[in-house]
């Protein structure tokens, strides 16, 4: 009897994480991962710590190259790009073709939901 109630548990757990998979908005804790995989190299997490790119603590809802300490390229600057959820989309997807000239040296995260789920990341380290 114990071992059947505990395989019905399994099986419910299992129901319940595949619901959750499901949602159409990132998932913080999966972008978390996709962060230090993809990202955290170049990028750090803390407010101020600069790295080969600037620090992306803060950075959702921020105009882009707007963060004091570190020396954007003229592309990022001429840009005029708010990171919201779409702009980031649209970046993250494909650095050089959406600015021209930024010296952001990665070729892009070709998976969608990856996307969302590090934007998600981005905005949980945005602070209020
Ligand atoms: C190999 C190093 C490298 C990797 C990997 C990398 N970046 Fe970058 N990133 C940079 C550099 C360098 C810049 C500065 C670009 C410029 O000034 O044109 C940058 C700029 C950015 C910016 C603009 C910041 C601002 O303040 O305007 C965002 C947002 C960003 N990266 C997000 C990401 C995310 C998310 C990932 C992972 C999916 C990632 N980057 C992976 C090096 C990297």
């Amino acid at each position: 009897m114990m071992k059947i109630s505990g395989i019905l548990l399994v099986g419910l757990c299992a129901g319940l994480a595949s619901a959750g998979a499901a949602k159409a908005a990132g998932s913080v804790s999966a972008g978390q991962s996709v962060y230090a995989n993809q990202c955290a190299m170049c990028h750090s997490n803390q407010p101020g710590g600069q790295g080969i790119g600037p620090s992306l603590a803060g950075v959702y809802g921020k105009p882009a190259a707007s963060q004091a300490g570190y020396d954007f390229s003229p592309a990022l600057k001429a840009a005029h790009l708010t990171w919201d959820s779409a702009t980031l989309d649209k970046f993250l997807a494909a650095p050089q073709a959406t600015v021209p000239g930024t010296k952001m040296p990665f070729a892009g995260l070709t998976n969608a939901e990856q996307r969302a789920d590090v934007i998600a990341y981005l905005a949980s380290i945005a602070g209020p």
